[in-house]
């Protein structure tokens, strides 16, 4: 009875132990989206299952290693048993219990955490090897309906976003740890696209990460989060929605930015997957077959519309996209060109 006594306290004293480690020392990210909230108090309770199970075996193991061992002198073993229809009993019920109400409550929670509000913001994403691009449907103040892309993720606070995930060559993943959720994408055009619901609830400045491995450059396809007020996602939106009415290389920056460039291409003279654009423009490039060419106005256009027809030496063919023609007009492709000429040097 002592025993048992001992070991009940122990168990306790364990359970709240590793329990308090596992849902109060941060081992989970930061929240950011009501989605999270609703996820991590399902993660809290696993947690407590966890700590009170490790707890219960761990101490019935030590206790009787510690306590019951062979002492000195004493000969023999110890005594045997065999069956016992009541333990059998309650340790086939409880457990089916347990499992049975845990999917109860995970199927709850993945109904709130799919919940729709047919107020939320719809924004397709996209993804290729290896880059996003965001893009937002608007209706500028003329009352003209216009796309706005970015390389960036702005999301209003408190306002649930529909994402509408698109893939334009394999498979994918959306995943930002501080929201919690997580979505493949899938490539094959609209019959494939897959939704999914955040409603961010903190401002602050997070990382999509794809969480799929999707090539080479997988590490890299990174896109910053940014999380603000209402009012400054508005007016933000507003602002892109307007045309670019800077010079020529100014806005051919904001292309190069929008339209993902630079996930591959520095601007401070470092290799990424692609070349660097510093101090490219008019100086002699080395190609795959060996032979040079110099970095004018031509050999620019056509690496962005036709990026396989001359492969800088060290670099790889097919990883930039060869559809930029089609994303971008001719009067875009002109500036970055434009940009590009203004790092020359
Ligand atoms: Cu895209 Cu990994």
């Amino acid at each position: 009875m002592i025993h048992l006594l001992i070991v009940g306290v122990l168990v306790v004293v364990a359970t709240l132990g590793l329990g308090l480690l596992l849902t109060q020392t941060g081992i989970l990210p930061a929240q950011a989206s009501q989605q999270a909230i609703t996820i991590d108090w399902l993660f809290d309770i696993h947690f407590w299952f966890i700590a009170f199970f490790v707890a219960l075996i761990c101490v019935i193991i030590v206790y009787s290693l510690i306590v019951f061992r062979r002492k000195q002198g004493e000969k023999g073993d110890g005594v045997y048993m065999h069956g016992n229809q009541r333990l059998e009993i309650i340790w086939t019920i409880v457990p089916i219990g347990i499992v049975l109400w845990m999917a109860v409550i995970g199927g709850q929670t993945l109904s709130d955490v799919e919940r729709r509000d047919p107020q939320a913001i719809t924004v397709d994403v996209f993804a290729s090897q290896w880059s996003w691009r965001f893009q937002y449907e608007v209706t500028t103040a003329e009352g003209v309906q216009t796309a706005v892309a970015s390389d960036v993720l702005v999301l209003p606070r408190n306002q649930q976003a529909l994402l509408r995930l698109h893939s334009q060559d394999v498979i994918h993943s959306f995943y930002v740890p501080e929201f919690r959720v997580k979505q493949d994408i899938l490539p094959g055009g609209e019959k494939y696209v897959r939704e999914l619901r955040i409603t961010p609830n903190t401002n602050g400045t997070y990382t999509v990460q794809c969480a799929e491995i999707c090539g080479q450059g997988h590490y890299s396809m990174l896109a910053e989060v940014q999380v603000v007020d209402g009012a400054e996602f508005t007016s933000w939106l507003t602002e892109q929605a307007a045309d670019c009415n800077l010079s020529d290389a100014e806005c051919g920056l904001r292309w190069a930015e929008t339209f993902g460039c630079l996930g591959c291409h520095s601007l401070d003279g470092t290799a990424k997957i692609g070349p660097t654009w510093l101090g490219l423009f008019g100086h002699a490039v080395e190609l795959t077959d060996g032979s040079t060419v110099t970095a004018d106005h031509n050999y620019l256009l056509t690496s962005i519309v036709d990026p396989n027809a001359q492969i800088v030496a060290g670099y790889q063919p097919n990883v930039m996209p060869q559809n930029f023609d089609e994303l971008l007009s001719e009067e875009q492709i002109n500036q970055i060109v434009a940009f590009i000429e203004s790092l020359g040097n």
